[in-house]
């Protein structure tokens, strides 16, 4: 080939190829692959599903560890609705939020508040300043979460109505004197006055009820009973002025009237737990 002849072929060569591709109509750019609208139309799709809330129902809700159990009272009947809530450390003090139908229990391991579905899923509510072994928990009316150590040594009062500005916030904290009794949970029942009721064990035998003011933080012993069983660690509230309280060694729940000082007495027999909190919705007033 001549030297002229290299020379064309330089510049066909490309030239043809070129054309070819073009003939050929290959696609030398994919098609961009933004959809027409970049944004999706409001209203725009929940991250994940909300949570499924409780219904208000006429169960008491128990935790054992990092176990949610759904308790009939009146049978005495129970079945698991959650395993490993959290981050499946134990939980306890908890409580059932009137305003969300969600159950609220403080898990120590963590030092956080979770928030309880009812298929047992749960989220972060809050962390607390100062970790602390809480082990009482409920809700008053307006939403307040009251969580406080054994007998309510040191308490705390947690905004968790919802769409607040200071949800999730500490709102007020302080201690309380011991009443002479051991304490592990209690329970706020509309009809018997702005009080948290529980049963404490009595050192020298049996239980008694007392009762915390939300006013005057101070625990009140309303009534003694010598010789029944003590150390409840799960009390559900009745808005008719009944409580009943399950039995850690031996899962008896009894019923304790908050109205009249009747003597209390055994309505079932559940399961026993060494580390355990109840909850229930207290506007329920079937068992
Ligand atoms: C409250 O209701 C429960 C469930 O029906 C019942 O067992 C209890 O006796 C009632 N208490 C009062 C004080 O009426």
């Amino acid at each position: 080939m001549s030297p002229l002849s290299h020379f064309l072929l330089l510049i066909a060569a490309p030239l043809a190829l070129g054309r070819a591709l073009l003939d050929l109509h290959l696609p030398l750019f994919p098609e961009h692959p933004y959809p027409e609208k970049p944004y999706p139309e409001p209203p725009y799709p929940e991250p994940t599903p909300p949570p499924p809330e409780l219904t208000c129902d006429k169960y008491g809700y128990l935790i054992q560890y990092a176990q949610l159990i759904r308790i009939d009272i009146d049978t005495g009947g129970y079945e698991t609705v959650g395993t490993a809530i959290g981050d499946n450390s134990a939980v306890n003090a908890l409580g059932y939020n009137p305003l969300d139908n969600l159950l609220y229990g403080y898990q120590g391991s963590t030092n956080q508040v979770i928030r309880i579905a009812a298929d047992g899923s749960s989220s972060i509510a809050a962390t607390l300043q100062n970790a602390a072994g809480y082990i009482l928990g409920d809700f008053d009316a307006q939403g307040y979460y009251w969580v406080a150590t054994q007998n309510a040594a040191t308490w705390i009062k947690i905004d968790l109505r919802p769409g607040s500005p200071a949800y999730g916030q500490a709102v007020e904290t302080g201690t309380t004197p011991s009443p002479g009794r051991s304490v592990a949970d209690w329970v706020y029942v509309p009809i018997a006055g702005p009080y948290l009721w529980s049963v404490g064990a009595n050192p020298i035998g049996g239980a008694s009820l007392i009762r915390w003011g939300f006013a005057t933080h101070q625990w009140e012993i309303i009534a003694n009973y010598p010789g029944i069983d003590n150390g409840f660690g799960a009390l559900y509230g009745i808005n008719n002025g009944t409580i009943f309280a399950s039995n850690n060694a031996n899962g008896r729940i009894w019923a304790f009237s908050l109205l009249d000082n009747t003597q209390p007495y055994i309505a079932s027999q559940g399961p026993p737990s060494g580390s355990n909190d109840g909850a229930r919705c207290v506007a329920n007033v079937e068992i």
